[in-house]
């Protein structure tokens, strides 16, 4: 056990900490001027624990990156590159990175640490096996800040929504971690795909991004659509192969029908717009996902409060009935490291791209039609009128 003075930055494990078991071979017992405290989970990168930061007495999270990782695939200078991108995250719903640190055998990402409990481990541990939507209402605004600021102001698709990658504070308050790790695993796909390690997550991931396309915030909407109907249904959307998730005619059943088939029947129905909104996250074809997080939102919002249509957060737009649809992938940044080719030059640091809007043209379109489709009604009143009298 370290004596409380912080190693030097090369630092190496002591060796007198209290002996880790050998199933936790792979994280070292201290590690430099972090202290290990528990092992908090295993996740598909390796091992998170709890950890003390003796140089400024603070609680952190080390997530240690497994060989796979730290191997030949991925290179250390991409993984410092992502975590410069990701230091520079700061808003409230998001769990701040802090640090890369590595040794000759360790790599890990040095975060917030949280305390409180996935949205995983919180279904899982629901007494009816599921929530119901009163108790995920009061995480719509947070989600809607959160995915504004990510999506529109920072240009970051996430890449891994799931409840798992959503955690909720003993005060309430959700955070959203593990930014772009899901990238860097498509950039290494058949090693994790063959072991099965990202099973869990698959399942949560858009056909698009399944087949390997560039990351949009339409695969942040549908994760996000998968992991509500998971949180509601107490299963994920999809549970047969890949290939139901990838399929463009295999659809996800409705939540209050999965709730029947595993024995939920009994737990009060989930309103229509929750189910119509979740089902279009879920839309295989992207263009017919709604277009943002806050779209999202306004849906599950805006017909619980009895279909006025009004925004949540400051806004007082007056809804459409349905949310626009996307009209087109929006280019947005993917965070995650690269593999580099030995030899090859450093790809260019990436830079935040603002998204632009697609909504106005869309609401543009809609009134267009609208006023189309008028028209044409009042013409063939005037042609009845006309023959009635003539
Ligand atoms: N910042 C954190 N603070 C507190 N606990 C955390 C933190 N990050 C992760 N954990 C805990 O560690 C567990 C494992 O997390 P990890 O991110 O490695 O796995 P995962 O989210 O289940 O899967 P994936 O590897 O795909 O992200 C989580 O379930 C959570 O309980
Ligand atoms: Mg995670």
């Amino acid at each position: 056990m370290s004596d409380g003075t912080p190693n030097p930055p090369e630092h190496k494990p002591s060796e007198s900490h209290t002996p880790v078991p050998a199933s936790d071979a792979v994280a070292p017992p201290a590690f430099g001027r972090y202290r290990l405290m528990r092992k908090l989970g295993t996740g598909s990168y390796g091992e998170v624990w709890r950890a003390e930061d003796l140089f400024l007495g603070e609680p952190v999270a080390l997530k240690f990156l497994n060989e796979h990782f730290t191997g030949q695939s991925v290179s250390l200078d991409s993984l410092k590159r992502e975590v410069r991108t990701l230091r520079h995250l700061s808003h409230p719903n998001i769990v701040r990175v802090h640090d890369l640190v590595f040794d000759n055998e360790h790599t890990a990402i040095v975060m917030e640490f949280i305390d409180g409990r996935t949205l995983g481990e919180l279904v899982a541990a629901s007494p009816k096996g599921c929530l119901q939507p009163d108790d995920i209402e009061v995480w719509l605004p947070q989600l809607g800040s959160v995915f504004d600021y990510l999506h529109r102001s920072e240009g970051i698709i996430h890449s891994d929504i799931k409840p798992a990658n959503l955690m909720l504070t003993t005060t309430g308050r959700l955070k959203v971690a593990d930014f772009g790790l899901a990238v860097t695993l498509a950039e290494s796909t058949s090693h994790h795909t063959q072991t099965g390690a990202r099973a869990g997550t698959l399942a949560y991931m858009s056909p698009q991004q399944l087949r390997g396309s560039r990351p949009a915030v339409s695969d942040d909407i549908y994760s996000l659509g998968a992991t509500l109907f998971h949180l509601l249904a107490g299963t994920t959307p999809f549970h047969g192969s890949t290939l139901d998730l990838i399929a463009p005619e295999k659809r996800a059943s409705t939540i209050g029908a999965r709730r029947y088939e595993t024995g939920k029947g009994k737990l009060p129905p989930v309103p229509e717009h929750w189910e119509s909104a979740i089902a279009a996250c879920l839309a295989k074809d992207l263009r017919l996902r709604p277009a943002s997080v806050r779209d999202v939102v306004r849906w599950l919002k805006a017909e619980a409060a009895g279909g006025s249509g009004s925004a949540d957060l400051g806004t007082s737009v007056i809804l459409p009935p349905h949310p626009t649809p996307a009209r087109a992938p929006v280019e947005a940044k993917p965070l995650g490291w690269q593999p580099l080719a030995a030899g090859s030059p450093p790809p260019p640091p990436v830079k935040s791209m603002p998204i632009p809007p697609a909504r106005a043209a869309a609401d543009h379109a809609t009134l267009w039609i609208v006023m189309l489709i008028g028209g044409v009604l009042v013409l063939i009143v005037l042609l009845i009128i006309a023959v009635m009298y003539l």
